[in-house]
């Protein structure tokens, strides 16, 4: 049987940069508590009236197509990782390809908050696996922006917009996704929300009053999970595949709190220079975290390296992936 193989990734972050400072004058918080508390110095907004996720997943795709010299026709189905879709629907998989001119083929969306970008991976691999599909383009966006309450300092230092995509095709070398764990426990569901806009509180001037509209969390009840699952889970497929932390090459984590990575790094026996890491430029960028460290890193990646993927998110989800990267 054939692995799915990453072929290439690209990311995307729009222009606007939200900073530390800026964040200072908005509401009662400071460049140290945020950057000790969290890594975070800085993360990108995605401004424009009628700008959604998918114009951040689109730019994605298209550069993505680009640098593979892969025509749109030539793309057998894409699957976007979102929490924050353009629309209710139709879903924002059918509004990326309509914007970079794929047509006629299957197009869905995957919401599993933070750990979207994995879950979306681990299905895209599924359909290469069993030889269904050539070209599967798996993309992770977010406009946390768009959910985001700029009043709250507990959240809003935390997030920032972004999108990445990558390419998955048939690989017959023993390189690629050679393993993935997904998992959820609903005993997150009231930690870490959005609490109306969906069919339980559909929007009312009382929700928006309330401000149901934006994200909620208990950041120390998330950090506890977080810190213990995103660990165990990469335990988890590291033991399954023999692996040891000398023979994994790089770690990379989604990018929700730098002391979270320094934790799961730790459990693991994986050195600090070995785990990726940009949090301080995007802050969390829910889907798009994973593929937008793959692009910032892309350089340094050599072909059979041992990567670990792992995220954590709301649900809650959380999840690993064993990939030898292709290239
Ligand atoms: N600036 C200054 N002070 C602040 C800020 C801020 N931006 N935010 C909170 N504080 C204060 C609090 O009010 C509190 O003050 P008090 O002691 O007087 O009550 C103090 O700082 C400590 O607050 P905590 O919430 O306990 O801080 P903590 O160390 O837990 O850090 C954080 C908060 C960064 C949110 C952390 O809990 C975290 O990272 N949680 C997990 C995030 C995560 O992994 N989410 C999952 C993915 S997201 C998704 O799926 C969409």
């Amino acid at each position: 049987m054939s692995k799915a193989a990453i072929t290439g990734i690209h990311g995307y972050v729009p222009d606007y940069v939200l900073t530390n400072a800026e964040l200072e004058r908005m509401v009662d918080t400071s460049d140290e508590w945020i950057t000790t508390r969290t890594g975070i110095k800085e993360r990108h907004i995605l401004k424009g009236e009628g700008m959604g996720s998918s114009h951040m997943g689109a730019k994605a795709v298209a550069g993505l197509l680009e640098k593979l010299n892969i025509r749109p026709a030539e793309v057998d189905l894409l699957i976007c990782a979102t929490t924050t879709p353009d629309y209710v629907f139709p879903c924002t998989a059918n509004l990326i390809c309509d914007m970079v001119g794929i047509r006629n083929v299957g197009s869905f969306d995957i919401q599993a908050a933070c750990s979207g970008f994995l879950y979306a991976l681990t299905i895209g691999t599924q359909f290469i696996e069993t030889g269904k599909y050539k070209k599967v383009v798996v993309v992770g966006a977010d406009k946390m922006s768009a959910i985001t309450d700029y009043t709250d300092r507990t959240t809003c230092v935390l997030f920032g917009d972004g999108a990445g995509a990558v390419m998955l095709e048939p690989n017959d070398e023993g390189v690629g996704i050679l393993d993935s764990i997904i998992k959820s426990d609903g005993i997150g569901q009231n930690h870490l929300f959005q609490k109306a806009g969906g069919s339980r509180y559909p929007p009312t001037h009382e929700t928006v009053e309330k401000r149901w509209h934006y994200v909620y969390q208990d950041g120390p009840a998330v950090f506890k999970f977080a810190v213990k699952n995103m660990a165990d889970v990469s335990a988890e497929i590291m033991e399954r595949n023999q692996l040891s932390g000398n023979d994994v090459a790089w770690l990379v984590p989604h990018q929700a709190n730098k002391r979270i990575i320094d934790a799961t790094a730790n459990r693991m026996g994986i050195e600090p220079d070995k785990v990726m890491m940009n949090i301080h430029k995007y802050g969390n960028t829910t889907a798009a975290t994973i593929p937008l460290c793959l692009f910032d890193y892309e350089s340094k990646l050599k072909k059979g390296d041992n990567l670990v993927l792992a995220a954590f998110g709301g649900g809650f989800t959380w999840g690993a992936a064993y990939v030898k990267w292709a290239y």
